[in-house]
């Protein structure tokens, strides 16, 4: 088992390259590719920059060059759905590209990837599980040893929650709450909006590889987003990738020397 780990920006990286053992670095198409191991597991690390193309590229080579198994992609998003505060988690169950529409033609409907007949990726189910339950473990045994009351606070941040849902993707910031609005209207299930975990979905999809999408919830995409986002990234977002990441591994390390 070989696990590639993806995230947008090197603060949702750098906590989980600590983790490495023997750590080999390649740089390909301008990346730096990690290779290292965590308790005898192969990993490959990479930050892929932000948007759906730097994500599809990197998780290309991921797949093709380090013939990665599964993919976990780890980050911040923007809340969509009510329920959620900063600090919460959303566990992808779902993924779409929110800004594809070639609906302007009569064969596609609103989000359709053209030819591949589908708006939806699916992540992979047993994983899905398993994030769910790390971010809960981190929650009740970590969070508190590593996000101190006061940075809790000051992000208003009560009982974290873990939930999953639908995730939408598009190469757009959105700090727009009347956007976010017209999307909750036609996808009620939509949990958070980021801007690469349906890309990694989809080359994931095309080349037959499992996927992952775990969210730390960092701004509710609203006119404050451009404010809560960049604060909640340097303060927040790399301890909390790098503790539930952690639990990941401990229970898919689990789940291997058991099987
Ligand atoms: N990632 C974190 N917050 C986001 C937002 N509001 N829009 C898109 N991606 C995000």
């Amino acid at each position: 088992m070989k696990l590639g780990i993806m995230g947008a920006m090197p603060e949702e990286i750098s906590g989980i390259l600590d983790m490495l053992d023997d750590r080999v670095r390649r740089q390909i198409g301008g990346r730096e590719f990690w290779e290292g191991t965590w308790s005898g597991l192969e990993v490959v690390a990479v930050f892929s920059r932000l948007g759906k193309v730097a994500a599809a590229a990197t998780a290309t080579v991921l797949i093709t060059h380090f013939h990665v198994d599964h993919i976990l992609f780890i980050g911040v998003a923007g809340g969509a759905d009510p329920e959620l505060s900063l600090g919460d988690v959303v566990v992808a169950r779902d993924l779409i590209q929110h800004d594809m529409d070639a609906s302007a033609l009569p064969m596609f409907d609103r989000f359709e990837i053209p030819l591949l007949g589908r708006s939806r990726f699916a992540a992979h189910a047993s994983f899905r599980d398993k994030a769910i339950k790390a971010a809960q473990l981190f929650f009740d045994h970590d969070f508190d040893g590593v996000v101190s009351k006061q940075t809790q606070a000051s992000f208003a941040i009560g009982t974290p929650k873990v939930a999953t849902g639908l995730i939408a993707s598009g190469d757009r910031f959105v700090s727009d709450a009347a956007y976010l609005e017209s999307l909750r209207a036609v996808l009620p299930d939509l949990r958070c909006v980021e801007m690469e975990g349906a890309a990694v979905a989809q080359v994931c999809f095309e080349f037959s590889t499992g996927v992952t999408v775990v969210r730390v919830i960092s701004d509710r995409a609203d006119h404050d987003a451009p404010v809560d986002f960049p604060r909640f990234t340097a303060e927040v977002a790399s301890v909390m990738t790098k503790g539930i990441a952690k639990q990941f591994l401990y229970l898919l390390m689990l789940d291997l020397s058991t099987h």
